[in-house]
């Protein structure tokens, strides 16, 4: 298959440059397109050969739902069985944006999306493409992440290029995401408020949102940077193998500058930061960690560094883009640095502990 690239300013986006790629997914094919969190590769939800195309163009496992991307609130609705006063202040307050609602899906929904679950995930992305891609179709887009299994999600065109080239008829290419990492997952299902999936909204944003409104519902969460290999899944993806690049992941730990420092300096001494190390640092340890690595010899085969100033949504964000650029260079490890679990920093530790741990098992397939 010949896949067509089509450019799209994200400021003023041309609609009419949108059109190929909406009769595509009128006619039960699937495009990959820009979200503000990673690109997706999306089907008319309501096709189920088109959403079996993509679990098969993946290589996804079928028991592994999808997300339903809507153009509103009021579309998004449609999809569940009720709606209380929670739904309409998580809904208010994150959509359109980085948010993920799971709840319970209206008796007549039959779909591949829901992989036979009662629950459904619905959002609604805030990148004006992904916006008027769903508007000219007219219909919701179930799209997971539009990598293929085992493999990074895309937060650029071209990274959507690398996995799908030839295997789809239209990427829709309008440069990097805004955040970076994928949605934040929120279940709330039998009167309980779970944090699925850290994601682009965090978990004091949703609690600060809902107490706004009285609703002192507590949020049930696990240590957001804990690995939970070991554990039932929770997300069904979550016990797919995921995120992860070829080279080996390390956490440089810290609370400090100096104590993540120190550890590199100690893995450098060690002789343990493998052949072809790679560094994901924040400016403000770059110099003195290429002192150190300078000191012992030791050439740093690829660099790339986030900013300091609001180190952890610039971490989050350039993750999964160096993640694939290192393994494009042949990186045999990378050494990317810890940030604290707040705001962003939270999904950031989360991809990198999953990243960093699954290595060591052998899970099944990725999502
Ligand atoms: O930001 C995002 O959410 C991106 C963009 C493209 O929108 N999408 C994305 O989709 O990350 P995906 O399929 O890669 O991850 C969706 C996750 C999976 O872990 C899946 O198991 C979980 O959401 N999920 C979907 N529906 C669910 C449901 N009804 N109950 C529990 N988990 C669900
Ligand atoms: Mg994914």
């Amino acid at each position: 298959m010949n896949t067509r690239v089509i450019r799209i300013d994200p400021l003023v986006p041309d609609a009419a440059a949108l059109i190929p790629a909406a009769q595509a997914l009128r006619r039960g094919e699937i495009v990959a397109f820009p979200t503000e969190t990673v690109y997706g590769l999306g089907a008319v939800w309501r096709d189920p050969e088109a959403v079996r195309e993509i679990f098969r163009v993946k290589g996804r496992p079928q028991d592994n739902p999808l997300i339903v991307h809507e153009a509103s609130i009021g579309r998004m609705r449609q999809y569940f069985r009720s709606w209380d006063s929670v739904a309409e202040c998580l809904a208010s307050a994150f959509c359109p944006g980085p948010f993920t609602l799971i709840m319970e899906h209206k008796e007549n929904i039959d779909s591949p999306v829901t992989a036979g679950l009662a629950t459904i995930g619905v959002r609604i992305p805030a990148h004006p493409v992904a916006q008027m891609l769903i508007e000219l179709c007219g219909e919701g887009l179930a799209a997971p992440s539009a990598n293929l299994s085992g493999r990074p999600s895309p937060t650029s065109g071209a990274d959507a290029l690398e996995d799908l080239d030839g295997k789809v008829p239209y990427i829709i290419d309008a440069g990097p995401c805004e955040v970076g990492v994928e949605s934040t997952i929120i279940s709330w299902v039998d009167g309980k408020l779970e944090l699925l999936r850290p994601g682009g909204i965090s978990a004091e944003e949703i609690l600060k949102a809902l107490h706004s409104q009285g609703l002192n519902i507590p949020l049930i969460t696990e240590d957001a940077g804990r690995a939970a290999d070991h554990e039932p899944p929770r997300a069904p993806g979550m016990k797919y193998r995921h995120y992860a690049p070829q080279a080996r992941v390390h956490i440089l730990r810290g609370e400090t500058k100096e104590a993540k420092l120190e550890q590199l300096s100690r893995s450098a001494a060690e002789g343990i930061l493998g052949s072809r190390p790679a560094f994901y640092l924040s400016e403000a340890i770059r110099e003195k960690a290429m002192w150190i690595l300078e000191g012992q010899n030791v050439a740093a085969f690829e660099l790339i560094t986030f900013t300091t100033e609001q180190a952890h949504k610039a971490a989050a964000q350039g993750l999964f883009a160096a993640f694939r650029a290192f393994d494009r260079s042949g990186c045999s490890d990378i050494w990317a640095e810890e940030q604290s679990l707040q705001q962003l920093g939270a999904a950031y530790m989360n991809r990198l502990r999953k990243a960093s741990a699954q290595q060591h098992e052998s899970l099944r397939n990725d999502y």
